[in-house]
């Protein structure tokens, strides 16, 4: 079988692999991937189509004949592509464009788990910069959590430590306009206290199976400090999600979200991303995406122990209860080299040198972001440049091979943070 993937970062390299590993697949298209799925050869090939290119990338799969496709990330998720590709009668993995408003629309996403008792930080929505004000003058309580509804690149989230602080992203949101018509509405919520995990499914609306609990890196310097950005590194299993708290994940959140989605005639399918607080065993949802995590996808597609595509195909013909979809009794870690100067400005078109030695490292797998290889040449193109994955029976052997496979990499100003996953280790 024919199938096609959508998206061009690491995450979308990742599920490349993941499926290229099937024995049933022959041929793995990536629109538009990266130098790295460039580089894979054999059944995996690029498509210079872009991810938000929906008519191009419905023609494209008409035309190859693809028998199943899967989005990676959010955006063409939000332009409908689902829709698109079921209209084609098309299999696909991925909520339709109603359904992944669980992600594109903060104000529905909210108000959705209030109407479903789902925990999450208690909030207010304004659409104007004087009813806000109004409300951040009778407030005492600091840090608020300023949030504009719609997508903004992962970077539409202000946790505000004083009053002058939320004055300053009210203004940037409503007057300065710096996230345009995504910040039409925004929510002004508690701030939750705890240690964050993600937890995903992949679901056919009601059956549901999860992938194992990761937690990501999202401040860009060790220790949990600097900017926000993409996620710096990565690993899974997260033992802050014991046994018990994905219990309740399951019955507080995963449970009253899909039937509340259906009672709504909007069936949720695909990926659901639970962005959660843990805070003494108790968890809370701090956003719902609807597809995987990046770098978080890096780490629990590996850890699977059948065939990817079994389970994706599972998802779309009512088997997805029956399906082998077990991790296996490994830990996995990842780290992301980033390029000097990310999440603000940074440089592009370094040569990247990889030594051969890294092909002969087992359980080791080096996924690409923001690379481009062309006549024979890999250069960086992006901020996060390469996320390197390990494999290892503990979590610490994990996180000591992934960072011995970083030192078979290198480019002028290379990037990344020293302690992924230590937080666990303790
Ligand atoms: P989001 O895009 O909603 O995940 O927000 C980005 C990041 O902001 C999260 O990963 C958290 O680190 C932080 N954040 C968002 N909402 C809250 C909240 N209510 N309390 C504490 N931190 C939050
Ligand atoms: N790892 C955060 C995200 O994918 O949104």
């Amino acid at each position: 079988m024919k199938v096609l993937i959508i998206g061009g970062g690491a995450r979308e390299h990742a599920l490349a692999w993941a499926v290229a590993r099937s024995g049933r697949v022959s041929q793995v298209c990536v629109a538009p991937g990266n130098g790295g799925t460039a580089m894979m050869g054999g059944k995996v090939e690029n498509v210079s189509i872009k991810a938000t290119d929906t008519d191009a990338l419905v023609r494209f799969a008409d035309e190859k004949d693809i028998d199943l496709t899967v989005v990676g990330p959010e955006q063409p998720l939000e332009a409908g592509i689902v829709d698109l590709f079921r209209n084609s009668g098309k299999k696909v993995v991925g909520p339709v464009k109603n359904a992944a408003r669980l992600e594109t629309s903060k104000v529905f996403a909210k108000d959705f788990m209030k109407r479903y008792g789902i925990p999450t930080a208690a909030y207010n929505v304004f659409s104007d910069y004087t009813s806000a004000k109004t409300f951040l003058d009778g407030t005492t309580v600091f840090p608020q959590v300023i949030k504009a509804s719609g997508l903004a690149a992962g970077k539409g989230v202000i946790v505000a430590e004083s009053r002058d602080e939320a004055m300053q992203a009210i203004e940037d949101l409503f007057k300065k306009r710096i996230f345009g018509e995504a910040a039409n509405e925004v929510v002004i919520e508690s701030f939750l206290k705890g240690e964050e995990a993600s937890v995903f499914v992949l679901t056919d609306g009601s059956v549901y199976r999860f992938f194992q609990p990761s937690q990501d890196h999202k401040r860009i310097g060790e220790g949990d400090t600097g900017k926000n950005t993409g996620g710096m590194g990565a690993y899974a299993p997260a033992p802050l999600v014991s046994e018990e708290v994905l219990k309740k994940v399951e019955e507080r959140i995963v449970v009253p979200a899909l039937e509340g989605m259906r009672k709504e005639g909007t069936p949720y399918t695909g990926f659901l991303y639970i962005g959660l607080m843990v805070d003494e065993g108790e968890p809370s949802v701090v956003e719902f995406n609807v597809r995987l995590g990046d770098p978080e996808a890096q780490v629990v597609l590996p850890l699977l122990r059948g065939d990817v595509v079994d389970a994706l195909e599972a998802s779309l013909n009512g088997s997805l209860a029956t399906v082998n979809f077990e991790a296996q009794d490994r830990a996995a870690a990842t780290v992301v080299l980033a390029s000097k100067g990310y999440p603000d400005g940074y440089e592009t078109g370094k040569a990247i040198t990889i030594r051969p030695q890294l092909e002969e490292l087992d359980d080791v797998m080096l996924f690409h972001a923001g690379t481009s290889f062309e006549d024979g040449r890999l250069t960086t193109s992006g901020g996060r440049v390469l996320s390197v994955t390990a494999l290892g029976l503990t979590l610490r052997e994990s996180i000591d091979l992934a960072y011995n496979a970083v030192d078979y990499v290198d480019f002028e100003g290379v990037y990344y943070r020293r302690d992924i996953g230590v937080k666990a280790l303790s």
